[in-house]
């Protein structure tokens, strides 16, 4: 199988700040990965070079073979390259049902079969049973989904999510876990997951990379990684 992205020498430079150095990093399609590592690490950067939001200083980002680097945000959109963030853009005013209807109509303006699909992504996202509730009205975790939900109306196939369960109760946290496992199992959707959370990292049970100072630790299962003495130095063992 070909990877669904392939990153090779990945670099960025503020002025004189390192914040991603020389990361080769690889993910397959329907791969689930997690990102650990301390503050400043380098995690955040790393996601918005995979999504145009920054542009690298060396290296380059294969999305399904081809060369996107040099890529808007825009067109890696399009592409199915999507970062979610942490303030949802959602219609506060509006259903979770019509939040999603905009979204399908603006990404697939000339075909048919929208309902069935609005249908399908809310069922997805665990919003069915609310989909006449108004955005504003959902919980937090609820609108972090309907966030998602709006992604996949969008045809993600990469999602790229930056602490997903920030500020989640444990049972959202928990839910938001199952979610990204079903994306992926039931509709082969490739994720990156930066997480915080230790607890829900040990919960999505996907292989982990560790950064620290800009670079790749480590790289491996959950298991493997809470047991290298180096990443217990850098990270787990501070907590
Ligand atoms: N736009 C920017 N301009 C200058 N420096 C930046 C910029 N964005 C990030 N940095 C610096 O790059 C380094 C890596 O930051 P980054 O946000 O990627 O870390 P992180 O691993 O996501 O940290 P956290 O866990 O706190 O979210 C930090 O030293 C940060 O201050
Ligand atoms: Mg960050």
């Amino acid at each position: 199988m070909s990877p669904i992205l392939a990153v090779q020498g990945l670099g960025k430079r503020f002025q004189g700040l390192v914040a991603n150095t020389d990361i080769a990093f690889t993910l397959q399609p329907g791969e689930i990965r997690s990102i650990i590592g301390p503050n400043g690490a380098g995690k955040t950067t790393f996601i918005s070079l995979i999504s145009g939001h920054l542009t690298p200083t060396t290296g380059r980002i294969l999305y399904k073979g081809s060369d996107v680097t040099g890529l808007s945000v825009a067109r890696r959109a399009q592409l199915g390259i999507a970062r979610k963030f942490q303030t949802p853009s959602l219609f506060d005013s509006l259903s979770a049902y019509e939040n999603i209807e905009l979204a399908v109509l603006r990404s697939r303006p000339r075909s048919r079969g929208h309902a069935a699909r609005i249908g399908e992504v809310l069922e997805l996202v665990r919003l069915a049973d609310q989909r006449h509730a108004v955005a504003k009205h959902l919980s937090h975790g609820q609108r972090q989904w309907l966030e998602i939900g709006l992604l996949l109306a969008n045809n993600a196939e990469l999602l790229l999510l930056d602490e997903p369960t920030a500020g989640m109760t444990a049972e959202e946290t928990h839910a938001t876990g199952i979610l990204v496992r079903s994306l992926a199992r039931e509709f082969g959707l490739s994720a990156i997951i930066i997480e915080h959370d230790i607890n829900f990292i040990r919960d999505l049970d996907a292989p982990v990379t560790v950064l620290h100072l800009g670079r790749v630790l480590v790289e491996g299962s959950f298991a493997a990684v809470a047991a290298d003495p180096r990443v217990r130095d850098v990270y787990l063992g501070n907590g």
